[in-house]
């Protein structure tokens, strides 16, 4: 195996970040390939809390490059301010361990002002990160985005920012009438953080290239989750991004025979932060108790994630979107907390059964049928006896369900914050 996708198989915050750390250790490339700064991939590092919003979680690891490739959005002074936290925290980045493409798209502090107008006063709230995101790629899309190669020059910046610009400053002046930063304290704030990205900037398609002809090994990290996808998400309630495994090839590069290995990470219960139709969303006791024994609150706003059962309907889909080929189950020590043990097997949707979502479905409009199961055993965080427990007929019934449903292997279970705190049923890579 060189090549590896792990991807979110929920709506994001499934624990991507500890299990790219774990596996990362002895890998030559981590990539980050889409979304930007909404992201926040918590990772505990000798009982430090460290959270990644940009930089990939290959960050780490000292003999791993960490690559950021064109297709992500980079906010040039989140991008900054991400390196000064990682310093303070004792990680040393540098050129030889962070590589950024040149052809990112760049958030600007206007994006990030339509996101929150937008939130605040339009009246159809997403419920987004606040982040600029979807207004960046509206203006990739548009073709009138920048790119991190504009920052390197005022001129050129200042040209690409006025066309940028023209329908916006309508739209915040008149519309939305908050204020903005004038142009030319917008070209000197882009670039005077800019300056601090030149020396990690360059062409990160070649250098995945030449890796690949090396029989390098890579792995490519997805942030968000398949169910937030642009595309194959629960629409409009998405990002702005191709958070699913078609987003490697558009934002990154294209290995010659596909990607070897897609893991899709899920948490044996499921969240949701932001607006949007949650159909297994509970509003007991049991929710309560999931949200506050997992700690389920956004890494990069703060804000309470919502809390359900497990839902294989959604899990099956985000399975054929992303064609995994295995499951990483995180989260298995909270689910084993709470008294009561469900998972949503099948939807009831206009009339009929049914054991998968599809693209398009109304997730309004489904009525989730439940199975009940024995509730798990006991366990803290990191437990010593894991895979004791493991061996124990109600852990056991639990994951063969979800194999069964989704008809791959659960490969890796993550059991606790630490990064230790994970038990590997299949080799991924050579380990
Ligand atoms: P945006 O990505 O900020 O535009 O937000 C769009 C939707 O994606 C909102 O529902 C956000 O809560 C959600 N979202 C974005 N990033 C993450 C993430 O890293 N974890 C979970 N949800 C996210």
């Amino acid at each position: 195996m060189k090549t590896l996708n792990l991807v979110g198989a929920q709506w994001g915050d499934e624990g991507k970040g500890k299990i790219a750390d774990k596996l990362a250790e002895g890998l030559d490339y981590v990539v980050r390939f889409q979304g930007g700064h909404n992201a926040g991939h918590t990772i505990y590092l000798d009982g430090k809390k460290i959270v990644l919003h940009l930089v990939p979680s290959g960050i780490l690891n000292p003999r791993c490059l960490s690559v950021i490739s064109h297709g992500v959005a980079v906010s040039p002074e989140a991008f900054s301010q991400e390196l000064d936290e990682l310093h303070l925290s004792g990680v040393h980045v540098s050129p030889q361990n962070l590589r950024v493409s040149a052809n990112c798209s760049v958030i600007t502090r206007f994006h990030r002002l339509m996101d929150e107008a937008r939130e605040q006063q339009s009246g159809e709230k997403i419920g987004t990160t606040g982040k600029g995101i979807g207004p960046c790629y509206e203006d990739k899309i548009a073709r009138k985005g920048l790119r991190l190669s504009d920052l390197s020059s005022k001129g050129q910046l200042a040209k690409r920012l006025e066309l940028n610009l023209r329908e916006k400053l309508v739209l915040l002046e008149k519309l939305y009438r908050i204020p903005f930063p004038s142009i030319e304290e917008e070209v000197g704030h882009l670039f005077h953080y800019g300056e601090r990205l030149q020396e990690f900037m360059g062409d990160t398609f070649s250098l995945l290239e030449t890796a690949e002809r090396k029989g390098q090994t890579i792995l490519f990290e997805g942030a968000q989750g398949i169910l937030l996808d642009i595309d194959y998400g629960s629409y409009p309630y998405v990002t702005s991004s191709s958070t699913s495994y078609s987003g490697v090839y558009s934002g990154a590069f294209v290995p010659k025979s596909g990607i070897d290995h897609v893991l899709g990470v899920a948490k044996a219960y499921l969240t949701r932060v932001g607006e949007g139709p949650f159909p297994s969303e509970l509003f007991n006791q049991t929710g309560a108790d999931l949200q506050r024994i997992g700690g389920e609150f956004g890494a990069t706003t703060g804000r309470i994630r919502r809390c359900g059962v497990l839902d294989l309907p959604l899990l099956k889909f985000a399975k054929k979107v992303s064609r995994m080929d295995s499951l990483a189950l995180t989260k298995i020590d909270v689910l084993s907390q709470v008294d009561e043990l469900k998972v949503c097997h099948a939807y009831r949707y206009e009339g009929k059964t049914i054991d998968s979502a599809f693209p398009g479905i109304d997730l309004t409009k489904v009525t989730p049928e439940y199975i009940s199961l024995a509730p798990l055993p006991k366990m803290i965080a990191q437990a010593e006896n894991f895979v004791e427990l493991l061996e124990l007929k109600e852990m056991r019934d639990f994951i063969e369900l979800i194999e069964k449903a989704l008809n791959i292997p659960v490969g890796l279970l993550a059991y606790g914050p630490n990064r230790e705190a994970l038990h590997f049923r299949q080799k991924y890579f050579s380990k």
